[in-house]
């Protein structure tokens, strides 16, 4: 084999697939892989896979039989292709995947793609499955991407902060395939966003299943004799984090209303670079569903949560995930639901007909809800929840607000960034512009994206942000985020 290799890496799920395919491609780079967008170029396909619903898994056998006839006709005229399945559907499935489909060479698991060199190399003597949790941290065996790479990659960038999960909702996989929770240490976190601001991101979202159950303890950052340590939580990883120079807004993902401490929320009043929207599902309104679900909380609990924050943070937007259908929900049940959608009023939010998932307590459960029920409750839930996303859009029209620039628009002369709470606003401005933040008055709301014009306003009181502004790098009137990426279901996921 001669000179440069390609590494093609095709991601399903959650944001934290999305961070771990970067890592993959990371721990590549020093065997002289390159990254290609091109899966016709690759040497090397990697699936990076998501369990978390039937349809979610099933999509990976389908993909891998295109990949057979393409290793197949490569085959034919004396070419090579090398196939790993990596993430949750390779940790719940391992040796299945080997069965079923002989196409397959590599399957690693979450914990493991640190391994991928030695992987690769053990891969052409045999197949390999990889699916033990290590005992080394994964993270401290990763080389950290090129400054050139970090930059390419653009200027909003996902962190991994938190892993696993403890709570074993009745639905959920996440325990099984990612295992029990973790935090990474506190200093490892914040060399990363570091080294991500100095090469010019401008906004991370921590990422976690559970993320705001971290709790990383160390004795790097704040360590001295006397105290012999400190503590971290969500709350004082995102206060240490605002002090970066660049790093001008903060997000975090997903959180677990049970996890919701007064510090947390404190922080939401106190740090104007933590943008006010916050991904908090509660998945049924339903006290009986939510018991069921082993969810650890009631609707009432939820509702006094939401006010709490919202006493914090008055403009904060609150998205959320729904699952109608779960075993034993009735019509009732399901109003329950409706009526929380109500009363909290969701900015947007992902839902979802439950799906019983191999090795969880509720895909035995009796009392499943009939398919087409489900389909029924999810038109209804879907229905209403749309006329909220759009009622918060309008709601946006005429307001003066700070974007993040992160890329050229659909149109020529446009480019396209985000709002404090997430929405993409398309912008006649010049490139140039791309990784500031500028403020821009909302002209006009469009189904996906609103559209705005620049505005000089100094002085003047701008939404959704209360200082970050003033401290742009760049210079122009200033104040990221990866794509509208739900944690669970990747991009332009509506739920089916
Ligand atoms: N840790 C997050 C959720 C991660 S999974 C939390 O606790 O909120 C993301 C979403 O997928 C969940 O919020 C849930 O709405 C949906 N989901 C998970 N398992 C599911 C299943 N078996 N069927 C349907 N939807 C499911
Ligand atoms: Fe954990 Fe979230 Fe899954 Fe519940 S839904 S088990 S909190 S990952
Ligand atoms: Fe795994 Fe994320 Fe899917 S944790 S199961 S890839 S939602």
């Amino acid at each position: 084999m001669s000179g440069i290799r390609k590494v093609h890496v095709k991601t399903y799920g959650c944001q934290m697939n999305v961070y771990d395919s970067d890592r993959m491609t990371d721990a590549l780079a020093p065997e002289g892989y390159v990254e290609t967008d091109n899966i016709d170029e690759a040497d090397l396909v990697i699936l990076n896979t998501c369990h978390i619903r039937e349809k979610a898994a099933e999509k990976v056998y389908s993909e891998l039989g295109r990949l057979r006839v393409m290793k197949q006709e490569r085959a034919a005229r004396g070419d090579s292709l090398m196939v790993g399945v990596a993430g949750c559907v390779a940790q719940a499935e391992g040796k299945e995947i080997v069965r079923r489909a002989p196409v397959v060479d590599i399957v690693f698991g979450p914990q493991s793609y640190h391994l991928l060199p030695d992987l690769v190399a053990k891969a052409k003597a045999g197949r390999v499955v990889e699916t033990e949790f290590p005992v080394e941290d994964k993270f401290e065996h990763l080389p950290a991407p090129t400054r050139e790479k970090t930059i390419a990659r653009g200027v909003t960038s996902f962190l991994t902060v938190q892993e696993g999960c403890d709570k074993f909702c009745a639905f959920c996989v996440v325990p099984y395939t990612r295992g029990a929770e973790v935090s990474r240490p506190a200093a490892q976190i914040i060399a990363e966003a570091e080294r991500l601001a100095g090469a010019g991101v401008r906004e991370v979202t921590l990422l976690g299943q559970n993320v705001n159950a971290y709790h990383g303890a160390d004795h790097g950052e704040g360590w001295s004799a006397e105290t012999g340590g400190r503590d971290w939580n969500l709350a004082r990883l995102l206060t240490r984090l605002a002090e970066i120079p660049g790093l001008d807004r903060l997000r975090y993902t997903t959180s677990h209303p049970r996890d919701m401490d007064d510090e947390l929320i404190a922080a939401h009043r106190d740090l104007p670079q933590l943008m006010p929207y916050l991904h908090l599902p509660v998945q049924s309104g339903s006290d009986r569903i939510l018991a069921a679900m082993n969810r650890k909380h009631d609707a009432a609990d939820y509702l006094r949560l939401i006010e709490r924050i919202r006493a914090a943070r008055p403009d904060i937007a609150l998205s959320g995930d729904f699952i109608v259908g779960f075993p034993g929900e009735t019509e009732e049940d399901f109003r329950d639901t409706l009526r929380i959608i109500d009363e909290v009023g969701y900015a947007s939010a992902f839902s979802f007909k439950y799906s019983p998932r191999p090795g969880t307590p509720a895909a035995t459960a009796t009392d499943q809800v009939p398919e087409p029920v489900k389909t029924e409750r999810l038109a209804r839930l879907q229905e209403v929840l749309d006329a909220r996303t759009k009622a918060f859009n309008e709601s946006r029209n005429g307001m003066i607000m700070d974007v993040l620039f992160e890329k050229p628009g659909r149109k020529p002369g446009q480019i396209v960034g985000r709002s404090p709470w997430l929405q993409p606003v398309q912008v006649d401005a010049p490139t140039e512009m791309i990784g500031t933040i500028a403020r821009v008055r909302i002209e006009a709301i469009g189904t996906f994206s609103l559209f705005g014009a620049l505005v000089s306003t100094a002085g003047a009181v701008v939404a959704g942000d209360t200082g970050a502004a003033a401290r742009g790098a760049s210079g122009l009137p200033t104040t990221a985020h990866p794509a509208n990426v739900h944690p669970a279901l990747g991009a332009g996921a509506g739920g089916s």
